[in-house]
């Protein structure tokens, strides 16, 4: 990543204690996502900045489907072609590099674990 994409994460300094979503999937909602959906903003009645209205969603129900990339409202978005009108990041912000999707994706589909540390899991 070059250091522009890196802006805003924490540095992990040591990987085998490092929590799978505290210090990975939270920075990367953090720096990318809650700046328009937080508690004032919520654009598209969305608020993501606790773990339980990530689980809940607004509109279109749950925006994370625990174990279901491709069923979850989150990391379809992310996926949709730049040019797409429900696309996220919205045109013209900072966009997600594919490490970060891929990172975005991985969690979801391995039941997105809150707790897990990186040395605990199977890779
Ligand atoms: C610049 C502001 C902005 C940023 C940053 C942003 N969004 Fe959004 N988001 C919106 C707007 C506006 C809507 C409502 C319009 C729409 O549905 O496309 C929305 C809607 C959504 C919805 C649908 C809500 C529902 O209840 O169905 C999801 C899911 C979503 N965003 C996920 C994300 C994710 C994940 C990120 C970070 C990777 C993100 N957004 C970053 C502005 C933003």
């Amino acid at each position: 990543m070059s250091p522009k994409e890196e802006e805003g994460f924490k540095k992990i300094t040591n990987l085998e204690k490092a929590a799978v979503y505290n210090d990975i999937i939270l920075s990367i909602l953090e720096t990318r996502c809650t700046s328009c959906h937080n508690q004032s903003k919520k654009k598209g009645e969305l608020q993501m900045y606790t773990r339980q209205l990530q689980m809940k969603g607004e509109q279109g129900g749950p925006i994370v489907v625990a174990g279901e990339a491709s069923k979850s409202e989150m990391t379809k978005r992310i996926n949709l072609r730049e040019s797409h009108d429900d696309h996220m990041l919205p045109a013209g912000k900072c966009s997600l590099t594919s490490e970060h999707i891929k990172l975005l994706e991985w969690w979801v589909n391995n039941a997105a674990p809150f707790e897990k540390k990186i040395a605990g899991l199977v890779i």
